[in-house]
């Protein structure tokens, strides 16, 4: 509680519930079992779909699982396929999150994208931090058969490489079913089961979506990976999630009302960081959270959304 007090008198004390973006660190309510099972799908090489309806913390729960892999080990890629229209795209996409994979200095950047990506062309700029980052661009407008067939043999070839465990996570993976052609599921099918040092983690939000892409006997990646449903966070983990954070802010709040809270949201991430926000904003300083907020606080979001 000393703590809290400097806190707030030191005046910088910001509301801890976050809703929108990824989460991560502190504000990553613990998916024990979720981290445990998706560690064990990378250390196994698994080919995996992860899916659930939007907002259930996908992304952060992916995210979070990378940060906590040993670099030494572990070569990792990202490729957010969400911006993504058309099998090029997905190529740089894709190009782009292997490339840093391997090391974020411009010398590195350069050298990978030259030694995997030969059939592309490398740009390397500086962000607004000043950090290196590259972008592949096609060489000709032609469809991009053989730049889909080195992009995705280069994961396998980054193993090689390094000898260490690659690590592919294809975010938005439904965007695939909206480009032109079947070309990207068909050669993802081929190659994924040849890759066997290399875990590819398929993530989507659209469930039915993702469902058909791979439970549908007449698409390419039938059953070419294990499902993964995402559920809720369980009211046990938001336990001390959510007392920490008011208790942290000399707001005190019983766990009976942060029952209330979770039988209200069940569980969803998102509604459930909404709804803390907003109750967060009504407590009181030095007193303790009382369950008529919760109704307060439901009202207040109601009253926005509409
Ligand atoms: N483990 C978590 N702990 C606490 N809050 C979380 C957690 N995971 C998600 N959230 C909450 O849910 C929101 C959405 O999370 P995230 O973007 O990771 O979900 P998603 O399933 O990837 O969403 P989308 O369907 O839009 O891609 C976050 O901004 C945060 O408020
Ligand atoms: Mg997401």
């Amino acid at each position: 509680m000393r703590y809290a007090q400097c806190v707030i008198r030191a005046g910088f004390l910001r509301n801890p519930f976050q809703y929108g973006g990824v989460v991560g660190g502190a504000q990553f309510c613990n998916r024990r079992q979720e981290l445990t099972d998706l560690r064990r799908a990378m250390e196994n090489a698994e080919k995996l779909f992860v899916y659930s309806e939007r907002r259930l913390g996908k992304t952060s729960l992916i995210k979070h699982a990378l940060s906590k892999l040993p670099k030494r080990e572990y070569a990792t890629a990202y490729v957010d396929l969400w911006a993504t229209d058309n099998e090029s795209s997905f190529v740089t996409a894709t190009a782009k999150a292997i490339a840093e994979s391997m090391g974020r200095t411009t010398a590195q950047l350069l050298d990978t994208g030259k030694r995997l990506f030969s059939r592309l062309l490398p740009n390397v700029t500086l962000d607004d931090e000043g950090k290196p980052k590259i972008s592949f661009s096609l060489k000709s407008d032609a469809a991009p058969r053989p730049e889909i067939e080195e992009v995705l043999e280069a994961p396998a070839k980054v193993a090689d490489h390094t000898e260490k465990k690659v690590v592919v996570i294809f975010d938005e993976v439904q965007r695939i079913l909206e480009y032109n052609g079947d070309q990207i599921e068909r050669r993802l099918r081929s190659t994924i089961q040849t890759h066997t040092r290399v875990s590819y983690i398929f993530m989507g939000s659209r469930k039915h979506l993702v469902q058909e892409m791979f439970l549908n006997k007449s698409r390419p990646l039938y059953r070419a990976a294990g499902h993964y449903p995402l559920g809720p966070i369980d009211t046990r983990e938001w336990l001390p999630f959510i007392q920490e954070k008011f208790a942290a802010g000399d707001k005190p709040i019983k766990e009976e009302i942060v029952r209330a809270i979770c039988d209200l949201t069940q569980g969803h991430p998102f509604y459930t960081q909404h709804l803390c926000h907003a109750l967060w904003e009504l407590a009181e300083p030095g007193a303790e959270v009382r369950a008529n907020l919760i109704e307060l606080a439901v009202k207040v979001l109601l009253d926005r959304e509409s």
